[in-house]
């Protein structure tokens, strides 16, 4: 191992004071330092921290990195002497080919930009119900609960087929499982309760198939426990995901005034300004693949069995590859962001979430001309580093009425 090899010790917790939106300076500094840095896993396993554009692309697309839930270490917690199990049936985030194919092939089918477009008026009524219920009440609004969430969460429950009356129960659950302000014990709860939840969905749809993605697929030899899983994975990837980026992504364009009076002025800049949004924030900032052999990475040996923790949010700040990595601009071309992943494992829901940030964004920014925090920035609550998702835990608006 080289000498000038750079080390992170401990995976930061916090951003700076002052940073909600740029990754934590340590990631930012071992970026400075090189694509790639040791790191030690609690317990004292040695790994690999992946800070570059091009390496974790390469890690993406490159099978001899996997994902499988069994390989992966917690990044921050030392679990050693417990045995991580493989990920349940269905789980296929966390799986390798074949069974990752097994899941993802059919699902991809049914989330295509063709099929997301055509759900653009469900998303745009949606959308304005929200807006027309927060312009009712009045100033103040949080806009996590009254905004952010909401849509993404129904737009779950629809592709899903949750029984209308179904969604206040299901929602609380999902929150309480991925809020990551929950104790241990809330967590198992909240779990098990969505977990029974689907169980019932499932069981309703193969009885009584109606016009959504699970009925669809009790019509495949894929079993009961299966389509459990699979729906699990769509909810924790697709409901917070989306509710998060609404929200910071409000919080950024209100902290850059420029930039929200040019995307107001100009709706033909909606989708670049989505693209951006998602290279600037990056709210699934960190994933990891465990090297099933011994592979050659940016001048390192990463042997087998090791861990790399690849940060997607320093990647898409990599300063050779993005100009100015750190200013949000909505006019530069931001496609190749690694926002939604890369490889086998890409969102299967980018579409999905595409077309609700194209629709949400300027609906809200249009509905609310005078659209402001209602305290100051620095007071705006935060989602630790710890959190799978990063975010706001509430976005206080205000506007003149
Ligand atoms: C802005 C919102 C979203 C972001 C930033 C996001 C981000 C990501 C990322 C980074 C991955 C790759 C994980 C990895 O490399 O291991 C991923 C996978 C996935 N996402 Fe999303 N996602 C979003 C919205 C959605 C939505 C709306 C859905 C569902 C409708 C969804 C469903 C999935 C699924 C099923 C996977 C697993 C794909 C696989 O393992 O083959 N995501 N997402």
């Amino acid at each position: 191992m080289s000498e000038s090899l750079h080390t992170v010790t401990t995976m930061p917790v916090q951003r700076q004071p002052g940073c909600p939106f740029d990754p934590p300076a340590e990631l930012i500094e071992a970026r400075r330092h090189g694509p790639i840095s040791h790191y030690t896993f609690p317990g004292g396993k040695p790994g690999w921290l992946i800070t570059g554009y091009d390496l974790t692309k390469s890690v993406l697309a490159d099978s001899r990195f996997s994902s499988r839930k069994e390989l992966l270490l917690h990044p921050t917690i030392d679990y050693s002497g417990f045995e991580t199990p493989p990920a349940a049936p269905g789980e296929f985030l966390l799986m390798d080919e074949p069974q990752h194919g097994r899941y993802r092939k059919p699902l991809a089918g049914k989330l295509t930009a063709r099929r997301m477009r055509l759900l653009t008026e469900r998303i745009e009524q949606i959308t304005s119900d929200h807006l027309d219920a927060m312009e009712k009440a009045g100033p103040p609004a949080d806009l996590v609960t009254a905004f952010a969430r909401p849509i993404p969460a129904t737009m779950i429950c629809e592709l899903l087929g949750v029984p209308y009356e179904d969604r206040g129960r299901f929602q609380h659950h999902v929150e309480s499982f991925l809020n990551g302000e929950t104790s241990d014990e809330e967590q198992i709860a909240a779990v098990t309760a969505t977990y029974d939840y689907l169980t019932e969905l499932v069981a309703a749809k193969r009885a009584n198939p109606t016009d959504d993605v699970i009925s669809d697929l009790t019509g495949t030899d894929l079993t009961d426990e299966e389509l459990r899983g699979m729906a699990l994975v769509l909810l924790a990837a697709g409901f917070d995901t989306t509710a998060n980026m609404l929200a910071l992504g409000t919080f950024a364009l209100l902290r850059n005034p420029e930039q929200l009076a040019a995307l107001r002025a100009d709706p033909a800049l909606t989708d670049q300004a989505v693209e951006e949004l998602l290279r600037y924030l990056s709210v699934a900032k960190t994933f990891m693949r465990t090297a099933l052999e011994d592979v050659e990475l940016g001048g390192r040996t990463i042997e087998a069995g090791q861990v790399v923790i690849a940060s997607y949010h320093t990647a898409n700040r990599d300063p050779e590859h993005f100009a100015d990595p750190h200013t949000l601009d909505i006019r530069r071309q931001s496609a190749g962001h690694l926002a939604f992943g890369h490889g086998t494992h890409l969102c299967l829901g980018a579409q999905l979430a595409r077309v609700e940030m194209r629709v949400a964004f300027p609906a809200l920014i249009n509905r609310f001309p005078t659209l402001r925090l209602a305290v100051p920035a620095e007071e705006v609550a935060l989602r630790p580093e710890t959190a799978d998702i990063y975010g706001v835990k509430s976005l206080p608006v205000a506007w003149d009425v």
